[in-house]
């Protein structure tokens, strides 16, 4: 079997002297944060039900990059946001990711065995099991957002509450990934398939960033900055898995690779090429950086971050 995805901490002198050390360092300090946070909000298996918190609690803590987490983290940080208000929400969109990944390897989708190098959801468990550990991980990003904790105004809560139902719904993700399956039996052209995927992957990476402007109730040009650096960054990272699918590895990925074509899926590296996929991403690269011109050096993670995923192999 696969390693589980994580980031590890590097510790050798060698590993020090890699490209984005620094970054990677907060990224593994970041997602160790973010696990803690889970750990404390997710339901403990217990009663009739437990098995669906088992569930929830294998899809969860199964490794992954927390990079929504990261986004949270480091766009909150920007304007000085209290980490335990940004690392609840990081926490919700961490759990609402992890149910859009249950459901999108159950067979009546992508039908994948293997996620974050362990057997997926639906094959350690069961199908039905699986749908509902998704619901739940979905309903339980809205109870986190809503509590008092997240932040003391209800207008605040109540605006994060909207905005990430706006980007997980029909207008964003749940919407991209019905235009994905229908796209296996009707081709797409170049700007359809900007527009998926926008929707499937990129309206969360949007939510992300935002919260942080909405945490601080930041003012109305923030929020446009934050928007554009993660409508951006969101192109940008599926760009760069669909580059995994085309070159990557079982081994490194921990999910299946080489399926997307095999599956008729609609991505900007069949339409682009390999070589034009990645030309492509590193020019989202560098507008997504200049969209945070502003934030002068406090901004330099997110400028790195979009550079460091373009050559990623998990
Ligand atoms: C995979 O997301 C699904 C997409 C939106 C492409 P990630 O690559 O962030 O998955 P994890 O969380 O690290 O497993
Ligand atoms: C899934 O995109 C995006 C989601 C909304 C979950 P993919 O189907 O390409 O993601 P992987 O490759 O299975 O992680
Ligand atoms: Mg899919
Ligand atoms: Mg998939
Ligand atoms: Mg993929």
């Amino acid at each position: 079997m696969s390693r589980p995805v994580t980031l590890s901490s590097p510790d050798s002198s060698a590993e020090r002297a890699q490209p984005f050390f620094g970054l990677r360092m907060k990224m593994h300090v970041a997602a160790r944060q973010v696990e803690d946070m889970l750990e404390q909000i997710l339901p403990q298996p217990a009663g009739l039900h437990s098995r669906v918190h088992e569930a929830m609690r294998y899809a969860i803590f199964a490794g992954g990059k927390r990079l929504r987490p990261f986004l949270v983290l480091s766009c909150a940080k920007l304007f000085g946001v209290e980490g335990s208000r940004s690392l609840r929400v990081a926490a919700a969109i961490e759990a609402l990711h992890t149910y859009s990944l249950i459901h999108d390897d159950l067979p009546c989708m992508d039908d994948d065995d293997l996620r974050r190098g362990r057997p997926t959801t639906h094959v350690a468990f069961d199908e039905a099991t699986a749908v509902l550990a998704g619901d739940a991980l979905l309903t339980i990003a809205f109870e986190i957002l809503s509590d008092p904790a997240t932040h003391p105004s209800a207008d605040v809560r109540c605006r994060l509450v909207a905005e990430l139902a706006k980007a997980a719904g029909s207008a964003g993700m749940v919407g991209g990934q019905m235009i994905d399956m229908l796209a296996a039996e009707q081709p797409l052209g170049y700007n359809e398939t900007v527009v998926l995927q926008r929707m499937k992957t990129g309206a969360l990476f949007e939510f992300c960033c935002e919260a942080g402007a909405i945490l601080a109730q930041a003012s109305p040009d923030d929020h446009d900055r934050l928007r554009n650096y993660a409508r951006d960054f969101g192109l940008l990272f599926q760009i760069t898995d669909d580059l995994l699918d085309a070159v990557g590895t079982v081994e490194s990925a921990g999910k299946a690779v080489a399926k997307d074509q095999q599956q008729g899926k609609a991505t900007l590296v069949s339409i682009l090429g390999v070589a034009g996929a990645r030309q492509e991403a590193s020019r989202l690269a560098q507008r997504a950086g200049a969209s945070l011109e502003p934030y002068g050096a406090d901004a330099d993670d997110l400028r790195d971050l979009p550079l460091f995923l373009i050559d990623r192999d998990a």
